[in-house]
């Protein structure tokens, strides 16, 4: 599979890869290692991993708890200090070898440490793969609010590796394809009929159009200005919803693409009360996201935590919510302001 050219690193793909980063390695010269892992990843990942590491340098792996609840502050605190007593330097590289929280986390950890190292991206989820780990957001959660604080930094390369999905939860794949559906609906509307007609999908085929995708839309608008806010279509209400759940002791997470995928839902509907969306596509949208996802009863009473949650969204400017939404699949518009009767209706078409 050939090689992606992002902003200022590559995206390569396969077993091919490996060869890749065993040139930059030595090329770099770095002086140390680092591999962060969780503990999934170092049981399942790591061991398919390392043999195709081809170097002398030393290497230490890094292993912190897996879980969206770990990915804060305290926790980079913990792999600063581990950085720095297993002797990391400026010279050092951070490898990240897992799903959304390790590629984030690790991003962030490196991009900060002595004022930046360099990092590689080894994506181990569908989500990591076709998002995450490429196109240099990185940063970790404030409290339940996602993604608060992080900086844009570009990895030295990027490694996809499809192999790694035999290690995921079925639930855990699921959760990546809700952004190859926004990429669908927003970019590549064949991408949608494919996975509409449940046609066999050849995963890695869709891997590769959706990274291929993201790295033309950031390309274009690395800093989101504008364009690379479609990247956001589902996330706004999305995001709220997956705090919310994260917040409530008494109910049990959503992955992060089952929440953009109600996410997805209800900004369609938002999009034909405000834009004329054509609702039969509202229809289809919801209709392939209930064929992949379990139907959640998200509860009335719960609907003002959800508001609530939803004013610390990262795109609000002076105190407004702003929505991405579609005129049509492959057509869009930014900064959209939506009431706040209209969001909950949105709520309830979800629900019915
Ligand atoms: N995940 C959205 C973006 O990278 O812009």
């Amino acid at each position: 599979m050939k090689t992606i050219e992002a902003v200022s690193y590559p995206v390569h793909f396969q077993e091919e890869s490996y060869a890749e980063l065993s040139k930059l390695i030595q090329n770099k010269d770095y002086s140390t290692l680092f591999v962060l892992v969780d503990e999934n990843t170092m049981e399942h990942c790591y061991p398919k991993f390392i043999p195709n590491l081809k170097t002398d340098k030393t290497i230490e792996v890094i292993e912190i708890e897996s879980g969206e609840i770990n990915k804060n502050l305290e926790t980079c605190v913990g792999l600063w200090n581990a950085i720095t007593e297993l002797g990391g330097d400026r010279k050092s590289l951070l490898i990240t070898l897992g799903g959304g929280v390790i590629t984030d986390m690790g991003g962030f950890v490196a991009s900060c440490f002595k004022r930046g190292i360099d990092f590689v991206n080894i994506p181990t989820t569908l989500l990591s793969m076709v998002d995450a780990s490429v196109g240099g957001k990185t940063g970790v959660d404030l409290g339940v609010l996602k993604n608060q604080i992080g900086l844009f930094a570009n990895p030295q390369m990027v490694i996809v590796d499809d192999q790694y999905l035999a290690t995921v939860s079925e639930r855990e794949l699921k959760s990546g394809m809700a952004e190859i559906i926004k990429y669908g609906v927003t970019y590549d509307v064949s991408l949608f009929a494919h996975i509409k007609e449940h046609k066999e999908a050849n995963i890695s085929n869709l891997i590769f159009r959706s990274v291929e995708i993201k790295n033309e839309v950031v390309l274009k608008d690395p800093k989101e200005k504008n364009l690379r806010k479609i990247l956001n279509f589902g996330h706004t209400l999305g995001h709220a919803i997956e705090s919310f759940y994260l917040e409530s002791e008494d109910k049990e997470n959503l992955t992060h693409g089952e929440a953009i995928a109600i996410g997805m839902v209800c900004e369609s509907y938002i999009s034909n009360k405000l834009l004329d969306f054509p609702l039969q596509k509202v229809n289809d949208l919801k209709e392939v996201v209930l064929a992949i996802y379990d139907k959640i009863d998200l509860l009335s009473e719960d609907f003002s935590a959800i508001m609530d949650l939803l004013k610390h969204d990262k795109k609000n400017v002076n105190g407004q919510v702003n929505f991405v939404l579609l005129n049509d699949f492959e057509d869009f518009k930014l900064d959209c302001k939506v009431s706040e009767d209209l969001i909950q209706e949105s709520l309830h078409f979800y629900n019915a």
